[in-house]
């Protein structure tokens, strides 16, 4: 079966072990929103069109129905396991000491793999919320980031590499301040890390500071996602689809909004992965990193209209003494654990 966009055309990032992995992807959380069946289904569609990366994770409650599709698809010769770059990720409640081998056991039974190409530690540290919990809710047994804690985590990870469960192994919603005090601690480097980026998001400094270390940049809520659970969600918080610079863009290419900010990620360098579970839509984004690029003027507008604006501000995270969402995201440079007043 072809598929409807050659893969062969989607730009391709290079890893420094030199795998390669495509410039864009697809999202798989379904946002308390869409359920896992409709999720497989998109991913289902999205391999018929030439997608080949999909960011997944234990959390998102869909990996048995997608890892059906993937079964299907490699079976049917619809596309090879080695052309395929799947991720996942574990858990917090699942850091503890064996835990992080189970989470992958059962994330590689689910996903019907006998390997994950990258493996994350979805949240560096091990707190757990309910899954569609409101935004209010705490959980008394939450810690602020600890580097030994994490290290026995990462050190789980990097077990996994050796046992060839997983290719990469890999951080998200981290910052700088933990990255200095992790990195040198690391016997195997993460290959990527996941952040928040998208127009109004841009993060420069956490941006340079992976790219200047090899460290490629996976860009999640690319679109600013629209429909992101409502606990996420403050009066404040930015609509990059209704940026003046976006919309502007936008109509000089005759292309949604959402167009535009998966133009600009993708040439700027890091590897966004948007959500649909439109096919048209998810369709029109993989087919816009193959041609009608941005020029430099639209590429600095649009470095130009960061707003600093996170979206995913973890909230439901805090340990009990935080006092802000502030306090998950080191503002002043250091790690911060604000109000922990626990030995
Ligand atoms: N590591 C982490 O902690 C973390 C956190 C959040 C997200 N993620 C990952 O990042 C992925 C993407 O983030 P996200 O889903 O929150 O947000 P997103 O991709 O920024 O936005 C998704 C939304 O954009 C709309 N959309 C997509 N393509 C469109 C197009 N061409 N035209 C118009 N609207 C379009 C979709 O609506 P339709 O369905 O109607 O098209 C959907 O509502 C997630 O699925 C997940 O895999 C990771």
């Amino acid at each position: 079966m072809t598929a409807l966009i050659d893969p062969q055309k989607i730009p391709q990032r290079i890893l420094p072990d030199g795998a390669k992995i495509p410039c864009i992807g697809m999202g798989t959380f379904g946002s308390d929103r869409y359920t896992p069946g409709q999720v497989a289904e998109a991913v289902a569609g999205a391999i018929r069109c030439g997608y080949r990366l999909f960011d997944c994770a234990a959390v998102y409650g869909n990996e048995r129905l997608i890892g059906d599709v993937f079964q299907a698809a490699i079976e049917e010769g619809a596309v090879k396991r080695e052309d395929l770059y799947i991720t996942s990720k574990v858990w917090n409640d699942k850091h503890g000491e064996g835990d992080v081998l189970l989470s992958c056991a059962q994330s590689l039974h689910d996903l019907k793999l006998d390997y994950i190409d990258a493996y994350f530690v979805h949240w560096p540290f091990p707190n757990y919320h309910a899954p569609g919990c409101d935004g209010d809710s705490r959980n008394p047994d939450s810690r602020p980031f600890f580097v030994e804690d994490f290290m026995a985590t990462w050190r789980q990870m990097e077990r996994l590499v050796e046992m060839r469960s997983v290719r990469h192994i890999a951080m998200s919603n981290m910052t700088i301040p933990k990255l200095e005090a992790v990195l040198p601690l690391c016997s195997i480097q993460p290959a990527l890390i996941e952040m928040e980026l998208h127009p109004s998001f841009q993060q420069p400094e956490l941006y340079a500071y992976c790219v200047e270390r090899n460290i490629l940049p996976v860009g999640f809520c690319p679109i600013g996602s629209p429909s992101r659970p409502e606990r996420d969600k403050t009066p404040d918080d930015v609509v990059d689809i209704e940026m003046p610079e976006v919309v502007k863009i936008a109509k000089a290419h005759n292309v949604h909004p959402a167009i535009v900010c998966l133009k600009w990620a993708v040439q700027r360098g890091q590897v966004p992965i948007p959500f649909s579970t439109r096919k048209e839509n998810y369709l029109d984004n993989l087919r816009c990193v193959t041609e009608d690029f941005l020029t430099e003027e639209e590429m600095a507008l649009l470095a130009g209209a960061d707003k600093n604006c996170r979206l995913i501000k973890g909230q439901v995270f805090l340990w009990e003494g935080a006092s802000s969402w502030k306090n998950l995201w080191d503002l002043e440079g250091v790690i911060d654990r604000s109000g922990w007043a626990k030995a």
